[in-house]
């Protein structure tokens, strides 16, 4: 199936604000996670089938550390401190690609941040 774009700022966020004050964003704005341990964004996203599936996060960090988060899929850490590192500066956005493994229909996605900077502004997750 074709991929589907889910907006950060459409998502379940917790400790985070949307913004839009950085160029580059698509729909309305992104998400600034609170910098703090625990700051969160979950996405509900659909998969047609069980099974592997591609996830493609766009995001920023304008500054020179890694903002590492962890990655759950419906409850279950996926990947433990992936790392975003800096893109140079808040208006330029990277994708970060990992595979994750979906059930038929609805799926809970959650980027949660690991250290006290927070996480990346994040701008959309594509299933
Ligand atoms: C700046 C920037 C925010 C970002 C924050 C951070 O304040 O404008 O968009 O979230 O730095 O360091 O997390
Ligand atoms: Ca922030």
């Amino acid at each position: 199936p074709q991929p589907v774009l889910y907006e950060a700022e459409d998502a379940t966020i917790t400790a985070g604000v949307v913004e839009s004050n950085h160029a580059g964003f698509t729909g309305r704005g992104f998400v600034n996670y609170d910098n703090a341990v625990g700051s969160a964004v979950e996405w509900t996203v659909n998969a047609a089938t069980a099974g592997p599936a591609t996830v493609v996060l766009r995001y920023a960090n304008g500054t020179t550390t890694n903002r590492p988060m962890n990655v759950s899929v419906n409850g279950t850490v996926v990947s433990s401190g992936l790392a975003f590192a800096g893109t140079g500066n808040w208006d330029t956005w990277q994708t970060k690609t990992l595979t994750v493994n979906l059930v038929a229909g609805s799926n809970k996605i959650k980027t949660v941040a690991t250290t006290a900077n927070g996480g990346p502004n994040a701008d959309s997750l594509t299933v």
